[in-house]
């Protein structure tokens, strides 16, 4: 039986929430909750303030205003002790998070155990492994990164993430760059590790293909509009979302004849 729609199965949720620089917005009110164990694609055109979005929520960039609770703790005033709970329930691999290339794919994956526990060493090196087993490069524990596929890369990172076994990982654009088989085979590793472990997923992609295969849920997030144009299980939004919704779903182009009009 699932509660999907239980309060308490909220893991994270933004209220009016506007994110920027300097106090200059890039997105306004957004709001959406992010429910545990669901994959949660968040879209929307390049540019648009996907990946200014999930600094906020690695609290590595403040909100503007609105609010951000995540494990039940609000992140605009949080005390020190407020933000550990918040970083701890966070594991992130950014759009351009490589891996470092002087270290093993092992050495990667304990990284954050060193900077956030005081287990002792072996036992991290065995948690390590057994984060690589879970993305199926056991066998590459003693490579450096250049050594691996892209494919591979990526899920070297996501075991990073997976680090802390955060209730929340967050993937800003893990596909890109990757073929479609190989980003084919990440759809199924992060719907196998969400499913398998009732974590949350909040993952930034504009490919279809993955929109329509991981995501329990989708936010659009409009350039124009600045804000959230709607959240909705994909097939539902292709059906009824709102009109630019389902033209980005349906893959339709603009008609040059209205636009020239
Ligand atoms: N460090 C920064 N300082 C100021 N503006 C930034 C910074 N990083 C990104 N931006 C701007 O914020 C907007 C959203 O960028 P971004 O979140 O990277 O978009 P997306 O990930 O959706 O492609 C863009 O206009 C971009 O130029
Ligand atoms: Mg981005």
């Amino acid at each position: 039986m699932t509660h999907a729609n239980d309060e308490s199965s909220v893991i994270l949720s933004a209220d009016r929430l506007s994110i920027g620089y300097d106090g200059e917005a890039v997105m306004r009110d957004l709001s959406f909750d992010v429910r545990r164990g669901e994959v949660l694609v968040i879209c929307g055109g390049s540019g648009c303030g996907k990946t200014t979005l999930m600094r906020t929520i690695a609290t590595l960039l403040p909100p503007i205003s609105g609010s951000l609770k995540v494990s039940g703790v609000e992140l605009v005033g949080a005390d020190k002790r407020g933000l550990t709970t918040i970083r701890n329930s966070i594991g992130v691999m950014f759009q351009n998070g490589a891996l470092f290339g002087g270290l093993s794919v092992l050495e990667n994956v304990m990284l954050p155990m060193e900077a956030h526990r005081h287990l002792r060493k072996p036992v991290r090196r065995e948690m390590a492994r057994c984060l690589l087993s879970a993305v199926y490069l056991q066998d590459a524990a003693n490579k450096l990164p250049n050594e691996l596929s892209g494919g591979m890369q990526k899920r070297a990172a996501i075991a990073r993430a997976l680090a802390l076994e955060p209730p929340i990982v967050v993937l800003d654009e893990p596909s890109a760059g990757l073929d479609p088989i190989t980003s084919a085979e990440l759809d199924q590793l992060i719907k196998y590790i969400c499913h398998s472990t009732r974590r949350s997923f909040i993952v930034v992609t504009h490919e279809l293909p993955s929109i329509f295969e991981i995501a329990d849920r989708m936010v659009f997030l409009d350039a124009t509009t600045k804000t959230v144009t709607a959240v909705g299980k994909p097939q539902e939004l292709l059906r009824s979302g709102p009109e630019r919704v389902r033209q980005f779903l349906s893959r339709t182009p603009n008609d040059p004849k209205k636009e020239a009009a």
